[in-house]
């Protein structure tokens, strides 16, 4: 019974050790378990106030931004004079000449009389140096893609062609021809015609030949709105013309800008005039560059200034007619050669069309292929063309007196 007694005994205390031994290693457990979260707590805080330091940077990037946004506009300016480190004189955009102060970080290098610059609206004090920039409107002018249109496709008008690339091709490949004989290489010519007989087409194969630089304006985009604008486009259409040369600058429809100057006109027209006046002066004075060529293009030289048309400006005036039989012919040639027929005579159709110019022989072609079409045949015939002259003749005589060529022209 004792010995019972003692057993039971035992057996209670080594349970209650056994108790306490699995209390203390759950409490080491729950201790580890602990310590382990509290680590991990710590990192986390660790990143989170990385993210805050690097949120806080963000910030203060983004206020900066939003600072210069609130910033007023600077205005625009040219450098006239550099009086010493500190001071200059400028004239803004409007014109009115400022002394003013530099901003010292500015490298002094840098600035030079005639240098853009921008003006704090205030102080007028030079903010900052621009680099040169063209007008988008003349930059944009420069023909980067080569036009596909080649001599052969410019039909009927050899001896024009001939003209146009003894004056303007010739002098840029071969400048020492002319200085050998002695004489000053034309400085450009003026392609004058009625309205479709192949003016832009002329100058589009001159673009797609030469190696030189092809910038290409239209007269009406240069008469601008605001007094002074236009003659800028001049300007600068030259001196982009000298940065990129060798080049030939293209002026279509230059009777936008080159009409009579007449009394009495409007400010939009004197306007139109200053313009005109800054292309001669351009033209007058770039002599010395015999890398720049110009062509010239218009519908309308009767009403071109005679200024324009002085001996030194536009050195050759070159025509290009309403087609002859022969050169008819060869633009029928041109454009039906590119299409599908069947049995057609070019001669019968050349003598039904006698005053077409090359654009209404190009429609002709056109109106014949879509008869075709319409007719579900894959093939131009002979009286497809038969029937798109009768067309085409019936427009012609619509359309009033005054727009047809002949009428122009006669
Ligand atoms: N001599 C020509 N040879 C071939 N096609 C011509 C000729 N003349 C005019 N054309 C056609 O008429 C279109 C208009 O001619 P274009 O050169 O723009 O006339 P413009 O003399 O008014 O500048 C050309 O795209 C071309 O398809
Ligand atoms: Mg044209």
């Amino acid at each position: 019974m004792l010995i019972r007694m003692g057993t039971d005994v035992e057996r209670n205390e080594s349970a209650m050790h056994n108790k306490a031994e699995e209390d203390l290693r759950q409490l080491e457990e729950s201790y580890a378990a602990l310590r382990d979260e509290s680590q991990q707590l710590i990192n986390e805080r660790n990143t989170l106030e990385a993210d805050v330091r690097q949120l806080r940077k963000k910030i203060d990037r983004l206020e900066e931004n939003v600072n210069l946004l609130k910033m007023p506009p600077l205005i625009i300016g040219h450098i006239q004079d550099i009086l010493d480190h500190e001071r200059a004189i400028v004239r803004s955009s409007n014109g009115t000449v400022f002394q003013v102060s530099l901003n010292q970080r500015l490298e002094p290098e840098l600035l030079k009389p005639g240098t853009r610059v921008a003006l704090n609206q205030d102080s007028l004090s030079v903010i900052e140096v621009l680099h040169e920039a063209w007008d988008p409107m003349v930059s944009g002018a420069e023909m980067v893609e080569k036009p596909s249109i080649t001599y052969e496709d410019v039909a009927g008008l050899d001896d024009q062609v001939e003209s146009v690339r003894e004056a303007i091709e010739l002098p840029l490949v071969k400048p020492e021809l002319f200085k050998k004989i002695g004489i000053v290489p034309p400085k450009g010519v003026l392609l004058v015609g009625p309205p479709g007989c192949g003016k832009t087409l002329l100058a589009k194969a001159v673009a797609n030949h030469t190696e030189a630089t092809f910038i290409r304006m239209v007269g009406s985009e240069l008469a601008q709105k605001y007094i002074g604008e236009g003659g800028r486009m001049v300007r600068e259409l030259f001196s982009l013309a000298k940065e990129k040369a060798p080049s030939i600058i293209f002026l279509d429809e230059i009777d936008a800008i080159g009409a009579k100057r007449l009394d009495g006109s409007t400010s939009g027209d004197r306007e139109v005039q200053r313009t005109l006046m800054q292309l001669l002066a351009e033209l007058d004075g770039f002599d010395a560059l015999h890398d720049v060529k110009i062509i010239a293009a218009t519908n309308r030289p009767d009403i071109l200034d005679d200024a324009l048309l002085r001996p030194g400006r536009f050195d050759r005036v070159i025509e290009i007619p309403i087609p002859d039989e022969g050169s008819r012919k060869a633009i029928l040639a041109v454009h039906l050669g590119a299409m599908n027929t069947t049995k057609v005579s070019i001669g019968r159709v050349v003598e039904r069309t006698n005053g077409y110019s090359g654009a209404e022989l190009k429609a002709t072609c056109v109106e014949a292929g879509m008869i075709a079409i319409r007719d579900g045949r894959s093939s131009v015939r002979q009286t497809d063309l038969m029937e798109a002259i009768t067309r085409l003749d019936k427009k012609r005589s619509q359309g009033s007196t005054m727009r047809s060529p002949e009428a122009l022209y006669s």
